[in-house]
Order: C-alpha cells, then sequence, then structure tokens
C-alpha cells in the first residue's frame, strides 16, 4: 500500500483570527509552504529547479499578504500598526537574504528554510496576528465597526 503522504503542516481552527480574508491568506501562506517542503524531497536537482520559481512566488504572495494587513490595521487606526510593520518588513529581508543566498548557491539549506517559513508564519499568527484581531474585535463590539464589515 501507498504510504500515506505526509503533510508538513495542517491547518488548524486555532490559528484563525476570526476575520475570514486573513484566515484564507494564512492558509494559503501554509500551502505555499507544503508545497516548498514537497520540493525538499524530490532529489537534489528536482528540488533546485522548483524553488527557484516556488520560492519566487512565495516572496510575491508573503509581500500581498502583509500588504493586506497592513491596509486592514491602518483602516481601524490599529496603535500597533508600526511594531507589526517593522515585524512584517524584517521578515522579507531575512527571506530575501535567503533566496539570495539560494541564488548564489550559497548556504542554504532548503529544509532548514522551509521550517523557518512555518515556524514564523505560525508564531506570527499567534503573537502578532492575533493583536490586531483581538483589538477589531473589540470595536466591532463597540458597534463602531460596522461601516467595514
Ligand atoms: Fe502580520
Amino acid at each position: 500500500m501507498e504510504k500515506e503522504k505526509d503533510i508538513f503542516v495542517v491547518w488548524e481552527e486555532r490559528y484563525s483570527v476570526g476575520i475570514p480574508s486573513i484566515d484564507e491568506q494564512h492558509k494559503e501562506l501554509l500551502i505555499i509552504t507544503n508545497k516548498l517542503y514537497d520540493a525538499c524531497h524530490e532529489g537534489e536537482e528536482a528540488a533546485r529547479a522548483y524553488f527557484k520559481e516556488a520560492i519566487k512566488s512565495a516572496v510575491e504572495y508573503v509581500q500581498f499578504h502583509f500588504t493586506s494587513e497592513e491596509r486592514l490595521m491602518e483602516r481601524v487606526n490599529f496603535p500597533e500598526l508600526a511594531t507589526h510593520k517593522v515585524q512584517h518588513s524584517n521578515f522579507v529581508k531575512q527571506v530575501l537574504e535567503e533566496v539570495k543566498n539560494f541564488e548564489h548557491g550559497k548556504s542554504f539549506v532548503p529544509n532548514a528554510f522551509v521550517r523557518f517559513l512555518r515556524d514564523w508564519v505560525l508564531t506570527h499568527i499567534a503573537m502578532s496576528d492575533i493583536k490586531y484581531a483581538e483589538y477589531i474585535k473589540t470595536l466591532k463590539k463597540q458597534g463602531t465597526l460596522q461601516h467595514f464589515f
């Protein structure tokens, strides 16, 4: 019997921030992470070829997602927007640095990169995204946000 394919990271309800459009984007980030993980096990050459394309679309998607979140935080005047933005841009910088290493054949370990991606995304959702989500929840309860949602 064929071995059941192991999935690297599975979306769980506890990752939900309660905003469907953001949850969808977070799910997509996990899908991208899983694809990169799968590519790590395709043999070195195939992994390299796949990574080249996959990493590019991962970076693009991450930037699109961060922009969506930042717009949302701006719209609701989230007080910790600046700190959150710094976290986003530091992450993008780190990823771009890794992409450069990959392109120049430097010390790039696909497996380590994929784990870093997963851990960062899940920690960021749990520690930081949850803050603006809670803030929005409170505004909704107060009835100040009807026109947004
Ligand atoms: Fe975020």
